[in-house]
């Protein structure tokens, strides 16, 4: 039977490396980002069939409408993933970059994320253990508001609750979707802030397909960030402050 995933944010990073380990397991994989140049590309050094589909996920009704395309012109859709996310630093608050990375990480985010859930719950798949599987790119810093980046901390500690409520929701749902949260702490990429720890997006992308497949709810790239993420909630925010800037 063809497996198939949808990859928004296949261009460059933890999508591409995603995109290459899924098909490297046996998925055609659906690329959609805005870089269509570097999706061509990318899908034609993919051992499996690659589709391609142009999308700013800004443009909210442009992006379902694109999904929903992209979804119909594959054989199968068992997996998506929402991996496109922007951060500027700015500890000036310029207002446009704080839009921005609201209008990526969440306005985009909620628009094609709804539109998965829409597909999986509304395409039947009767030979199929699970309607779906959605997938989120979250962050360790959606449990630290950062100085230098506010809007992308809490862009992502929005995604990692929208997340959450979606598995609530599932678990009082008819379809049988499972939802993943996937927080990294550095992983090599454009938009990488810092060293520590620092994973290629090749390890990173192991370690979401292991994720995917074992369908865990949530996971920390690489794991031993969890550790971090337990010391950031359990810590009083005033010494957070003086640890992260
Ligand atoms: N790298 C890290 O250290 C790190 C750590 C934690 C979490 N993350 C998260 O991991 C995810 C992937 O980031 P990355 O590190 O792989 O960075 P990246 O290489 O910059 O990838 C970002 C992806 O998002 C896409 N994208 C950006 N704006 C878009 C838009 N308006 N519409 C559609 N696609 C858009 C980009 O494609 P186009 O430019 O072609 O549109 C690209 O494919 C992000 O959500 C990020 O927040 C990264």
């Amino acid at each position: 039977m063809t497996k198939g995933a949808i990859i928004v944010g296949a261009s460059s990073g933890i999508g591409e490396a995603l995109a290459r380990e899924l098909a490297a397991d046996g998925y055609e994989v659906g690329l959609a980002a805005r870089r269509t140049e570097r999706m061509k590309a990318i899908g034609a050094e993919l051992p499996t069939k690659a589709y391609v589909a142009t999308m700013d996920v800004t443009d909210t009704a442009d992006a379902r409408e694109g999904f929903f395309e992209l979804a119909n012109a594959m054989p199968a859709v068992d997996v998506v993933v929402l991996s496109a996310g922007v951060g500027s630093i700015n500890p000036d608050l310029e207002w446009t970059d704080e839009r921005r990375t609201i209008d990526v990480n969440v306005r985009g985010f909620v628009a094609v994320a709804t539109a998965a859930l829409e597909y999986f719950e509304t395409t039947p798949t009767p030979e199929k253990e699970r309607d779906g599987h959605l997938v989120g790119i979250s962050s360790v810093a959606a449990h630290v508001g950062i100085g230098a980046l506010p809007a992308y901390s809490a862009s992502k500690a929005f995604v990692s609750r929208y997340l959450e409520g979606l598995r609530a929701r599932q678990s009082r749902s008819e379809s049988d979707v499972a939802i993943t949260t996937v927080e990294p702490g550095y992983v090599d990429t454009e938009l990488s802030y810092g060293s520590f720890w620092e994973c290629s997006p090749e390890t990173a992308a192991e370690q979401i397909a292991r994720a995917i497949r074992k369908e865990r709810e949530h996971v920390y790239v690489t794991r031993r960030w969890r550790l971090v993420a337990w010391l950031l909630k359990a810590m009083p925010e005033s010494v957070r402050r003086r640890l992260v800037a």
